[in-house]
């Protein structure tokens, strides 16, 4: 019997216009300012992780909690709009006091296009509850104390259309600074990973997840071969849409006990494109 487990949650010393919910089809999101880097992502298909461009992920977001005085990264999160970004739920407990820090590459050295913000609200998914990790809803929303300037190496990711569903084998990239491998070391530099989307039908039979996953998740990865570790919980699964602009489909969730990038054990991440309205709606009555 498979046991979900939380991706490894890690330690590295260390407008209020909200965009509103984007119909692609109806509004071209290059328009609105959303997933579109200043620096492209290299999107050549890699074996195993790698080091990104530095940042070609610019919605990239690190979460970090106060400890002894020590701000430690905890989670990713992906920035999408000036004051909100969308993490899991998993990522957040009550009794910590937090920080975002945007626009970061390396967290060994102070970079100059790095903002450090306060968080002034942590709103979980009405439905989510710790205990039933595999009944979804692993999603959060936080606020920031102030919205953040875009720039360079700042830039709001898109989300999907409401209800969009990815195709069984498309690509899609999960970002983080989570371990390169299994037991591995966190790395100091943002990490990617390229994904294979595994549609519900496959996902959900019972020599891959079974019922551990929801119609509201997405899995991708658990081809055994191409790493899947990367990208820490609440981090993003980002994936091209026809126009050539980047959503976050995803928010990783959980994986496998066994492993990182275990046979027909995807890591399994919420499902952007079922939470539209939950995130318009929240930010709107924020
Ligand atoms: C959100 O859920 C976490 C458990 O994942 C819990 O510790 C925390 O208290 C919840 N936050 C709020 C604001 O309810």
């Amino acid at each position: 019997m498979m046991i979900p487990v939380v991706l490894a949650v890690f330690l590295v010393a260390g407008v209020t216009l909200f965009f509103p919910v984007i119909n692609l089809l109806l509004l071209s999101c290059t328009a609105s300012g959303c997933g579109v880097p200043t620096y492209n992502p290299l999107v050549s298909r890699v074996v195993n992780g790698d080091e990104v461009i530095p940042h070609s992920w610019p919605w990239q977001v690190s979460l970090q909690y106060i400890y002894n005085g020590y701000w430690y990264h905890t989670c990713g999160a992906s920035l999408i709009s000036s004051n909100w970004v969308l993490t899991a739920a998993h990522c957040i407990s009550s009794s910590n006091i937090y920080r975002v820090m945007l626009g970061k590459h390396n967290f060994r050295v102070a970079e100059s296009g790095q903002k450090t913000i306060s968080v002034v609200k942590l709103i979980n998914h009405s439905k989510w509850n710790p205990n039933r990790l595999s009944a979804g809803f692993d999603i959060s929303l936080i606020k920031l104390e102030q919205p953040v300037e875009f720039s360079d190496t700042i830039q709001p990711a898109c989300l999907p259309a409401a209800g969009s569903i990815l195709n069984n084998n498309v690509g899609c990239y999960v970002t983080g600074w989570g371990n390169l491998q299994t037991d591995g070391p966190s790395p100091d530099k943002l990490q990617q990973g390229s994904l294979l989307v595994v549609d519900h039908a496959t996902c959900s039979q019972s020599d891959w997840w079974g019922k551990s996953v929801q119609t509201n998740m997405i899995c991708a990865g658990g081809d055994g071969v191409i790493s899947s570790c990367y990208g820490d919980s609440g981090g993003p699964l980002n994936c091209l849409n026809d126009q050539g602009v980047w959503e976050v489909h995803g928010v990783v969730s959980f994986g496998s006990s066994l492993g990182c990038n275990y046979y027909k054990k995807p890591s399994v991440f919420s499902r952007v494109s079922d939470y539209n309205s939950w995130i318009s709606t929240t930010i709107a009555s924020n």
